[in-house]
């Protein structure tokens, strides 16, 4: 019998939920993948009773990025930025996507399962197609791979952002699609979308992201941390006039991070007049400093010793292995090879 969880049983049997959810290598994490993605996972991680299976989407970001080195850069820095932020790889599993090959084996399974007009009619790959010079067809079989990326870890719950929710559609459909077929193999998961989550603005106003060129990147040196917020556009009224927070981007970064007090000295200091831009961004920086002292120095410790990252990598990715090996046997069983 198959529940709206997928397989009776497995869920209440292991008495936890199990979370599962991917970040790409396509860039450096900036503050709205942290606010946004980061720390919400990893709160949901810290309860007890989840068991969280968080990984770095490497072979997905080979859609779009084909230097090596670079793509191991970003590899490194995402993974210390998850680390550094406080995701405790001991009690969860954390690896990444290329390092358990399973994760292929099973993706072609699927899209042998995967009705051809269900990808051509992809919102995110109509978006890309229509954006990116090189399209390629591992960005048409993208949310295939993805699908095989949950389903291959009996996922329970599988928090993303409103952009990745067809996908998640898509990853159910072919799970209960298979059940149907070949009677209870994957657990269909769940996925979380926080609606009121705030999508956090970028230097120039928009919503802040890799492909526009307008992120802050809290992992940065001091100065390049301070040159990069100096940066943030805003208008140019003189410095005599009041000014109006709620259209001003630094002041919209800095309600994001300050607490109500110091949001509330900040709204008065632009409602006074005589308070120019640049002392609100240096406000935004030496905030930015002070909340995420303790997270900017582990970053650096896990970036500049990359065997140490590269350690803690592995381990997760045999924890990884054990359960992908054991779910692919399962639907190898049922389809026969
Ligand atoms: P990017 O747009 O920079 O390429 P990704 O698509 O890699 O970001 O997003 C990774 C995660 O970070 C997703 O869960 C996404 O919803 C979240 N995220 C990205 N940008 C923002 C933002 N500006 N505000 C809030 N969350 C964001
Ligand atoms: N597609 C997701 C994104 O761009 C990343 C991702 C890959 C993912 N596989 C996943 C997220 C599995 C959740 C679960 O943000």
């Amino acid at each position: 019998m198959i529940s709206q969880l997928g397989i009776i049983g497995l869920y209440e049997k292991r008495k936890m939920a199990r979370i599962l959810t991917g970040i790409q290598s396509s860039g450096k994490p900036h503050l709205g993948n942290l606010l946004g993605a980061i720390l919400p996972a990893i709160a949901l991680s810290k309860k007890e009773r989840n068991d969280s299976y968080f990984f770095i989407a490497d072979l997905h970001s080979l859609t779009t990025i084909k230097d090596a080195e670079l793509r191991k850069e970003n590899v490194r820095s995402v993974a210390a930025a998850w680390i550094a932020c406080g995701f405790d790889i001991e009690k969860n599993t954390f690896y990444r996507q290329s390092k358990v090959p399973e994760v292929c084996e099973l993706a072609w399974i699927l899209n042998c399962f995967t009705p051809f007009p269900m990808l051509a009619n992809a919102h995110s790959f109509k978006d890309k197609s229509d954006k990116l010079s090189d399209v390629n067809a591992g960005l048409f079989v993208y949310p295939v791979l993805m699908a095989a990326d949950i389903l291959l870890y009996d996922a329970d719950i599988i928090p993303v952002g409103k952009d990745q929710k067809q996908h998640l559609e898509m990853t159910r459909d072919l799970g209960l699609t298979f059940n149907r077929k070949f009677g209870d193999t994957f657990v269909i998961p769940e996925p979380q979308i926080s609606n009121q989550m705030e999508i956090v603005p970028g230097i120039d106003g928009k919503k802040m992201s890799k492909s526009y060129g307008n992120i802050l990147d809290i992992f940065q040196p001091d100065k390049k941390l301070r040159k990069n917020i100096m940066s943030i556009k805003t208008d140019s009224l003189a410095l005599k006039a009041p000014k109006n927070p709620t259209t001003c981007n630094v002041f919209k970064l800095y309600e994001l991070l300050g607490s109500d007090e110091e949001i509330e000295v900040l709204r008065k200091s632009y409602l006074g007049g005589n308070y120019g831009y640049g002392n609100a961004k240096q406000e935004l920086f030496e905030l930015i400093l002070k909340k995420f002292d303790k997270e900017r120095s582990t970053y650096d410790k896990l970036i500049s010793d990359p065997e140490s990252l590269e350690n803690m990598l592995c381990e997760g990715e045999i924890k990884a292995s054990k359960i992908a090996q054991s779910v692919l046997a399962r639907v190898k069983d049922k389809i026969g090879f």
